[in-house]
């Protein structure tokens, strides 16, 4: 891979696999990660192997299928969870260790000393083992930054290949990314992924700035799953990066719809309407001063092509739509009133909806036909 170009590892199958309600057969990972490495993902977090037998196998499964991208799986940093990655025939693992004061405390019940050492051994006993390692300081965003700066130093001089921030509790800032990236950057001098969730919405932004601040690769999750409010969306990460930022990355944008979609039915999360990208609002239009103008230009109201990510405009007849837009929609069923009729027909409507109603194409048609064959 170019190194210009992002690195996107997906983590659907592990972060995203955690969303609460979620649970997966091991044969529908595989057909996810067969779907990943379709729209092009560099990484694909296959799972969390020492979680159960089933994982396991589905893990197992994925890292033999042949895939093109990188396969991976989250391990704590603990030796039976990174032995659990290697029966899985894993080269590659994400060792991981809480760093923040309210982790160490209530959670781990481990003094710093003590955090700083299991973090060095994992990613010793992982190298030993001729793993690929990528550590993530979990709850980094929270955690002292002297003492964060410390264990990614320490990681990166036991010879990890990459280092990950986490922003566990999608608690940070595109200003406090910036910096923090610049900071690890310069103690790590290692590639450096991103991994923001959600909370406050901040998943994407924190993504990118983490991107422009020099760290070269992002997780993300197919619809934004994950845990709690969820992770960084890719769909919403790479085009954001691509268009607004003119990066360079490998995934098939056109591919994204259906990807989401295939997703969405498989782990049973359904995605809001008006969700960038793929929500199915996200290339709907109904408003008649806006059907007008994506008529005679879809730009005026559209920032990308719907094309480009495997998805087609439409219209959406209702209380505030227009002439424009209706005849347009008559006319993809080769209806062509005259102006009176128009008329009757945009009216029509527009009464039913006061009413509260919801008007379908079809009886859009309806009442097309009517007004046509009475007038
Ligand atoms: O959000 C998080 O901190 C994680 C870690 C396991 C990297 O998912
Ligand atoms: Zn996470």
């Amino acid at each position: 891979m170019s190194e210009e170009k992002v690195r996107i590892f997906d983590t659907t199958l592990r972060d995203g696999e955690q969303s609460p309600g979620v649970t997966v057969t091991p044969e529908q990972k595989v057909h996810i990660a067969q779907k990943l490495d379709e729209l092009g993902v560099d990484a694909i977090e296959a799972g969390f192997p020492i979680v159960s037998a089933g994982e396991m196998y589905a893990v197992k499964t994925i890292a033999n299928s042949g895939l093109k991208a990188e396969v991976c799986g989250l391990a704590r940093a603990v030796d039976a969870d990174i032995d659990a990655a290697i029966k899985c025939d894993l080269k590659y693992v994400h060792t991981f260790i809480a760093t923040s004061d309210i982790h160490m405390q209530y959670k781990l019940k481990m003094t710093r000393e003590q955090v700083l050492e299991r973090a060095v051994h994992a990613v010793e006993y992982a190298k030993k083992h001729g793993l690929k390692v990528e550590f993530s300081a979990e709850d980094a965003t929270r955690s002292d930054r002297a003492f964060l700066i410390k264990v990614f130093s320490a990681v990166a001089q036991a010879g990890a290949d990459r280092v990950d921030i986490p922003d566990t509790v999608g608690y940070s800032t595109p200003q406090y990314i910036t910096e923090l990236v610049k900071e690890v950057k310069e103690a790590t001098r290692l590639p450096i992924s991103m991994h923001c969730h959600d909370d406050f919405g901040l998943a994407v932004a924190n993504s990118i700035a983490g991107i422009n601040a020099g760290a070269a690769c992002a997780h993300v999750t197919i619809n934004g799953l994950g845990e709690r409010a969820g992770n960084a969306s890719l769909e919403e990460f790479v085009m954001a990066l691509q268009c607004l930022y003119n990066k360079k990355h490998n995934i098939k944008t056109q591919l994204l719809y259906e990807t989401s979609k295939f997703v969405s039915n498989t782990m049973g999360i359904i995605v809001q309407p008006n969700k960038a990208i793929i929500g199915e609002n996200a290339f709907g239009h109904e408003s008649g001063i806006h059907t007008h103008g994506v008529i005679n230009n879809p730009l005026t109201y559209e920032p990308i092509s719907p094309e480009l990510v495997g998805r087609k405009r439409w219209l959406q007849a209702g209380k505030h739509a227009g002439a424009h837009g209706i005849r347009a929609m008559l006319e993809e069923f080769g209806i062509n009133p005259n102006e009176e009729q128009l008329h009757m027909i945009v009216e029509k409507q527009k009464n039913i909806a006061d009413k509260g109603k919801a008007i379908t194409t079809s009886e859009l048609l309806t009442i097309a036909g009517e007004v046509m064959h009475n007038s």
